[in-house]
């Protein structure tokens, strides 16, 4: 299976199925305020992430690049990156760093969106060298590295050995002069995890929880025997975000998975993430070209946002991230267990 006909395989079949929906935001409830002493022009949805301002709390997370048909998907989210100030990841450019006659699919991106903030996306295969190089290929403000570990082991020509990792991320680190982000793809992350990867001086983590896109159920629709017991494995987004922000200070949060509405980007601020990002919700649209749709979507969620954060009186990223929370059901137990509160 070539690497190029896969890609086409996980947009499509992302599109089909593995959206689980258990990412666990429902049960993180906000405390109503009827006192909020703030106007709704107040409210304020600029913020960081490894020291990148971003004028929208919402990025559009790496997806594709690296088969003719991902020039006009990457096009079309370039496009929407741009007409609504969000900050885009492109997908893996592995595909690019290997065969030098895709770059376009993903330097589409950088000429959509010229003053953007960019996100090169590698695995953590890659080598200082090779993560130059996927910088240099799009202009990047930032470099995500990928984690998935379970992806790889569902998938039928997957990777078998993952020794070696947090070495080469502490050299990506060490080689690059941009943040470095390490993200999952859907299977989340552990307080654990983030430890180590922060000690390996690492600028943001995107918890990339389980809730979304479910890469088990996708690598399953690949396989002749599926590992279907596998299909709801990992640590769900709020659970994730509950775990990694344990090191809040010592490292900025991302929010991905499954995310789809205002009110989850609101209650993943709330928990202490700095921005969210988005990637299936924004395919269909990419994919039928139904970009005016697709700003009218983002729209919709800033204004979303934006009510919530007033009724909350929360003028700004930083004030949200204080407001009083209650967490119930799956995710308070496993907080409980874990020794997190
Ligand atoms: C992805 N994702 C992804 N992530 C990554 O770091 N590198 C990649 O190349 C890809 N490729 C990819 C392809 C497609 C078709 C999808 C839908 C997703 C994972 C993505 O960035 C994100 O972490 C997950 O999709 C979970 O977010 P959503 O989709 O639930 O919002």
């Amino acid at each position: 299976m070539s690497r190029t006909s896969r890609k086409r395989e996980h947009v499509e079949h992302a599109l089909t199925t593995g959206q689980s929906g258990a990412h666990g935001l429902e049960d993180v409830k906000f405390v109503h305020n009827c006192l909020p002493d703030i106007a709704y022009e107040q409210v304020d949805t600029h913020t960081t992430i490894g020291g990148l301002a971003l004028s929208s709390p919402i990025v559009v997370n790496a997806m594709t690049g690296g088969a003719s048909e991902t020039y006009t998907i990457n096009q079309s989210l370039g496009m929407l990156a741009h007409e609504t100030g969000m900050a885009l990841a492109v997908g893996s450019q592995m595909a690019a760093i290997k065969e030098p006659s895709l770059i376009e699919t993903y330097r589409i991106v950088r000429r959509e969106h010229p003053h953007g903030i960019l996100f090169g996306n590698l695995g953590a295969e890659a080598t200082p060298d090779m993560a130059l190089r996927a910088v240099d290929m799009i202009e990047a403000d930032a470099l995500q590295i990928h984690l998935n570990v379970m992806q790889e082991l569902i998938m039928p020509e997957g990777e078998r050995d993952f020794s070696g990792a947090l070495r080469r991320i502490e050299a990506i680190v060490t080689a690059l002069e941009i943040p470095v982000i390490v993200k999952e793809v859907g299977f989340g992350m552990s307080r654990e995890a983030a430890e180590k990867l922060v000690s390996c001086g690492v600028a943001a983590i995107d918890v990339g929880g389980r809730g979304g896109t479910n890469f088990a159920q996708i690598e399953n629709m690949r396989r002749t025997q599926p590992f279907d017991i596998l299909n709801e494995w990992g640590i769900s987004t709020a659970v994730s975000l509950l775990e990694v922000t344990q090191l809040a200070g010592r490292v900025d949060v991302m929010a991905t998975g499954g995310i789809r509405t205002g009110l989850d980007v609101a209650r993943c601020l709330a928990l202490g993430a700095s921005c969210v990002g988005m990637a299936g919700a924004f395919l269909r649209y990419a994919v039928d070209g139904e970009m005016q749709k697709a700003i009218e979507y983002v729209k919709s969620l800033h204004e979303e946002l934006t009510v919530i954060m007033t009724a909350l009186g929360a003028s700004s990223i930083a004030s949200l991230q204080r407001v009083p929370l209650v967490v119930t059901g799956d995710t308070y137990h496993w907080a409980a267990q874990r020794g997190i509160n």
